[in-house]
């Protein structure tokens, strides 16, 4: 059946309720070292499996965010992308903040280079800044509040009606959050490589393979995918949606990572990955880099870890903490 739609094997996760999966010996080696150093482990929700089961705490932007403000650990080891680590030293500049593999980029923080930022604020003095966590230090440094996908309306809700907004990186993000919140925005032209992936069309194609199943959308995805998602939101939201959710099997239009943590915290039901035209998954390049051994390195190691300009940093700081206020 499947085969007579879908140019590939959908990639299916059937209830895990019952199984339980037994540490390697590389994870336990991890929990020592963790222990040794004094650490603390976040992971993001798109990390693999294996280092989600020796995180201390796995979750979105938002969540990794605050647990970074509050670590008080000697090190932070960060199992995300660079941008994520850097604000872990944002908030908490006192500890060390490790990072199993430097190279681990975004493409949206790409796409919003700060000089670029700088010349288009020089032209336009008034606009006020809303920027996407996916940027890097020095994009926030020129920004007036930073949200993640999972505050995003929130916040902007509370930007002073009379005030122009840009939006920066994710165009996508950006325009669901202005369809939402009916406010208009300048969006600048960034996107996630790995999220734009994904198509209507492929999607579709799914629903007639499972038809009983939901499907839940990340917001970096283009608007069509969207609109015709059962429930768009962060990646954190996805849980409480497929727990709440009377349905019982759910198409998953994010990075593939994410359905770990769906098989933990909702083991009943089934997840299939969000299908592309051309693969039944569409894993995020930047995420997979973080390897289950890189990570155990760096705690050995105690390197690489993030090192940032202090003038930068405490700029970069003033636009999380207002994030973080407003998000409470
Ligand atoms: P969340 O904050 O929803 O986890 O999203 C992070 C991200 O990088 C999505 O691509
Ligand atoms: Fe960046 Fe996209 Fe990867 Fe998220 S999935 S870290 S937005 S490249």
């Amino acid at each position: 059946m499947a085969a007579a739609i879908l140019n590939y094997e959908p990639m299916v996760f059937p209830p895990k309720k019952g199984k339980t999966d037994r540490l390697t010996s590389i994870q336990e080696e991890i929990l020592t070292l963790k222990k040794e150093r004094n650490a603390v482990i976040l992971a993001h929700n798109y990390q693999i499996d294996a280092i989600q089961q020796v995180a201390d705490y796995v979750g979105d932007s938002l969540g990794l965010a605050y647990r970074a403000e509050a670590a008080d650990a000697d090190c932070i080891v960060f199992c995300g992308v660079h941008f994520m680590a850097e604000t872990a030293k944002i908030v908490n500049p006192g500890k060390t903040v490790l990072l199993p593999d430097m190279a681990a980029g975004c493409s949206l923080s790409d796409s919003c280079p700060a000089e670029k930022l700088a010349a288009y604020k020089a032209a336009n003095p008034d606009v006020y800044v809303v920027a996407y966590i996916n940027c890097s230090a020095a994009v926030k440094a020129l920004s007036d509040v930073i949200c993640t996908s999972g505050n995003a309306v929130n916040i902007v809700n509370q930007i002073p009606p009379d005030r122009e907004i840009l939006f920066v990186p994710d165009q996508n993000l950006g325009q669901w959050v202005s369809k939402q919140s009916g406010r208009a925005m300048q969006l600048w032209p960034g996107s996630c490589y790995a999220h734009v992936l994904f198509t209507q069309q492929a999607i579709e194609k799914m629903r007639l393979t499972f038809p009983d199943a939901q499907v839940v959308a990340h917001p970096e995805c283009v608007e069509a995918v969207r609109d015709n998602a059962d429930e768009v939101c962060s990646t954190e939201k996805m849980v409480a949606f497929c727990r709440d959710s009377p349905a019982d099997s759910f198409i998953v239009v994010t990075e593939p990572g994410m359905i770990h943590r769906l098989q933990r915290e909702v083991p009943e039901k089934t997840f299939i990955a969000g299908p592309t035209d051309t693969c039944a998954c569409n894993e995020c390049r930047y995420m997979k880099m973080n390897t289950i051994e890189k990570l155990r390195d760096c705690l050995k190691d105690m390197r690489p870890h993030i090192e940032m300009d202090e003038a930068v940093r405490l700029q970069a700081y003033q636009p999380i903490k207002r994030m973080l206020e407003w998000s409470l």
